[in-house]
């Protein structure tokens, strides 16, 4: 999978990687236009909320279309969760973990989010979906906002030969190949077993949110569907989506 061979469009500041993916995303028809800033002004998280990307991070949007079902974005997030960690791993030399279902982390700390949204047709088929990644490189602590605080960048201060080394356009392609194995043959799920072992999250007590009531839980694993496996006082629960919390980490949305 070669950087040459996508269609690449760079920008210093833009609103949004996603936003302005999802507004090309019908002149696009295959899977190789990529939207790359250096900072966002209006960087969008999950359930809506912001995320902050400050110069010092890489932000971008893969548009594909995968002539799939909706749920099958579920399985491009795991993909893409998989195949970033590999990424950061292989120019960092840091250990990544994964909690589920999209975010990645370095020592207990936020550093890599995945967005994926999807641009549907008039009967609600799914036409395209835009791949977002917002990883932060070299962002100070101090300027992630506090009520973010688990927020970080892969690189600090200390590390200074791996600061100089890290190249990003180094991390988006070796993001791409990770990548795309995994997209041409998503069905094989051959990123599955990773994913599980990347997971941090197994024996760890959680909270989470379902019809508007909170709920304590042991995790017991992730299944094959990419669903988180929690034990709760009375039974066992299926989770295929949401967000949860772990309970001793800092409680608040990052
Ligand atoms: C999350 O952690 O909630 C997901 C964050 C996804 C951020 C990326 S940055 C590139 C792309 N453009 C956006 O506006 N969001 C995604």
């Amino acid at each position: 999978m070669k950087i040459k061979n996508f269609k690449i469009f760079h920008f210093k500041k833009i609103d949004s990687t996603n936003a302005y993916a999802k507004n090309i995303a019908s002149e696009v028809i295959n899977d190789k236009t990529i939207i790359v800033a250096d900072k966002q002004t209006a960087g969008r998280g999950r359930l809506g909320r912001t995320f902050i990307s400050n110069r010092g991070g890489l932000y971008f949007s893969i548009i594909l279309n995968p002539e799939k079902s909706a749920q099958d974005t579920v399985f491009i997030t795991v993909a893409a969760a998989v195949a970033v960690a590999r990424a950061i791993e292989s120019i960092s030399q840091k250990k990544c973990d994964i909690k589920w279902v999209n975010d990645i982390y370095i020592e207990n700390k936020k550093v890599c989010g995945i967005l994926t949204e999807g641009v549907f047709d008039n009967n609600g088929k799914i036409k395209s979906a835009i791949l977002g990644v917002g990883i932060n490189l070299f962002e100070t602590r101090e300027k992630f906002p506090k009520n973010v605080p688990l927020a970080d960048s892969i690189f600090h201060k200390g590390d200074k030969i791996l600061f100089k080394n890290c190249k990003r356009k180094q991390l988006l392609k070796e993001f791409l190949k990770e990548f795309f194995k995994f997209y041409y043959n998503l069905e094989k799920k051959e990123y599955m077993d990773e994913y599980k072992k990347k997971s941090f999250l197994k024996g760890k007590k959680i909270t989470y949110v379902q019809d508007d009531k909170n709920y304590i839980a042991t995790v017991k694993d992730i299944d094959n569907n990419a669903n988180l496996i929690v034990v709760t006082q009375d039974k066992e629960e299926v989770l295929s989506h949401g967000e949860i919390q772990i309970i001793g980490m800092e409680q608040l949305p990052v």
